[in-house]
């Protein structure tokens, strides 16, 4: 991997398809970036493989082994901090961040979900977009504030919702869409064109263009 100087931590819980999408969109010169290191809450998340596998820093961190949700999440911090992260990437992480943690980051903790936020925030929400009848649905990557999946919307892509749709093929559909955005959005981070005023995030024009 080339040697980049923005610097990413990415969280992760499980099969890690978004961590992927930003290994290869690194390697493959679209998002200027280097992975500092890959933290998991579950010890088998097949996450903590595709970063091995490219030789990137991994660490399982074990809830079980710290007395409260803060002082994990203060752990969590740490790690991120000694190695001067710049952001900090949720990737399919599960769990809900303390708010000191999301003190210590401010604007600069970043999550992909898989609906057009605001509707639909939460878990399960392929399915709920199924139930609710929506025509359309999408992902957004926001960034993290202390409301779960609240925070402002840096981008979103929309998908159609078919008929036929059940939570599976509406969830690839809308995954190949949060491969594209979730990279691209870390690379305008990564280029500082993004600023937020009153929650809305707005786009400087890129350097290049
Ligand atoms: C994705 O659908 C993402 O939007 C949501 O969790 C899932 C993670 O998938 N936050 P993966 O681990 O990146 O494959």
């Amino acid at each position: 991997m080339t040697s980049n100087s923005f610097k990413i931590g990415v969280l992760v819980s499980g099969r890690g398809t978004n961590l992927q999408a930003i290994i290869d969109a690194i390697e493959n010169g679209e998002l200027n970036a280097d992975i500092a290191v890959v933290l998991s809450n579950k010890k088998n998340a097949p996450a903590l493989k595709r970063a091995q596998k490219k030789g990137i820093e991994t660490s399982y961190m074990d809830p079980k082994q710290f007395a409260s949700k803060k002082e994990y999440d203060l752990a969590l911090a740490r790690e991120l901090k000694n190695r001067r992260v710049d952001l900090v990437c949720l990737a399919g992480y599960m769990r809900i961040l303390n708010p000191e943690f999301i003190g210590m980051f401010p604007d600069k903790i970043i999550n992909i979900h898989p609906s057009l936020l605001p509707a639909f925030p939460g878990l399960d929400v392929q399915q709920k977009a199924i139930d609710y009848g929506v025509k359309f649905s999408g992902c957004t990557v926001h960034f993290v504030n202390e409301e779960v999946d609240g925070g402002p919307i840096i981008l979103q892509a929309v998908v159609p919702v078919l008929p036929s749709d059940d939570v599976g093929t509406l969830s690839e559909r809308i995954l190949i869409q949060e491969h594209l955005i979730y990279p691209r959005a870390i690379q305008m981070i990564a280029e500082r064109r993004l600023y937020i005023e009153n929650r809305k995030v707005s786009y400087k024009e890129s350097v290049s263009s």
